[in-house]
């Protein structure tokens, strides 16, 4: 199953899944390459530090989203490598239709939270802020609505009461570097199925 990994930041989630690939815990799975909209985001560096393709590519003019003339040059970039898989790890933009389509049930992403609550930016801060006792993340399809796909799975995080928003964070980031690369693994030998 040939993957490639897109995100915008520190890129701790595709150094786990990096990780697991290298140790033999991702399954059929092999990472082809890492795609970021942020040219100095540390992805791109774990990356390379894994002996991967680092590719940035451009979505101005826009901040927050993937349209227009770069979401054509990331479609043809990203369709030229024939990958089966797109893991969304920290990619902060919205994900248009005409990118959807061209990779259509092909796409999952990492959110800090366990969905549907606190979806949208900053979830881990949502979750801590509102004083759940209990949150998470989950890895889900993606579809047209943001963090609105189905879930596909979830792993738990306990909000003790002496911790701060680092400490949450901290937590979060674990259970992230388990769940993500766990879903990437079981898809890739069919324990979980690509929907229909
Ligand atoms: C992760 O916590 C991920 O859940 C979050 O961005 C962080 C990326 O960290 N994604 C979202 O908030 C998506 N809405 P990383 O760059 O260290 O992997």
């Amino acid at each position: 199953m040939k993957v490639i990994i897109l995100g915008s930041g520190t890129g701790s989630n595709a150094e786990a899944i990096l990780r697991a690939e290298r140790d033999g815990e991702l399954g059929q799975a092999a990472v082809r390459a890492v795609f970021s909209d942020n040219e100095s985001a540390g992805i791109l560096s774990h990356a390379t530090n894994y002996g991967k393709p680092a590719h940035f590519l451009s979505a101005a003019p826009y901040r927050t989203k993937l349209d227009g003339e770069a979401e054509n040059v990331w479609i043809n970039e990203i369709q030229a490598m024939e990958v089966d898989l797109l893991v969304l790890a920290g990619f902060m933009r919205v994900i248009k239709p005409p990118f959807l389509q061209a990779f259509d049930k092909q796409i999952i992403n990492l959110h800090p939270s366990l969905l549907p609550s606190f979806p949208g930016l900053n979830g881990i801060r949502q979750a801590f802020e509102y004083g759940v006792k209990i949150t998470g993340c989950t890895v889900h399809w993606v579809n047209e609505v943001v963090d609105g796909g189905a879930v596909i799975d979830q792993a738990l995080v306990r909000v003790e009461d002496d911790d701060d928003l680092q400490a949450l964070a901290s937590k979060m980031h674990h259970a992230e570097h388990l769940l993500l690369p766990s879903v990437i693994r079981r898809l890739s030998v069919g324990d979980i199925q690509f929907p229909q």
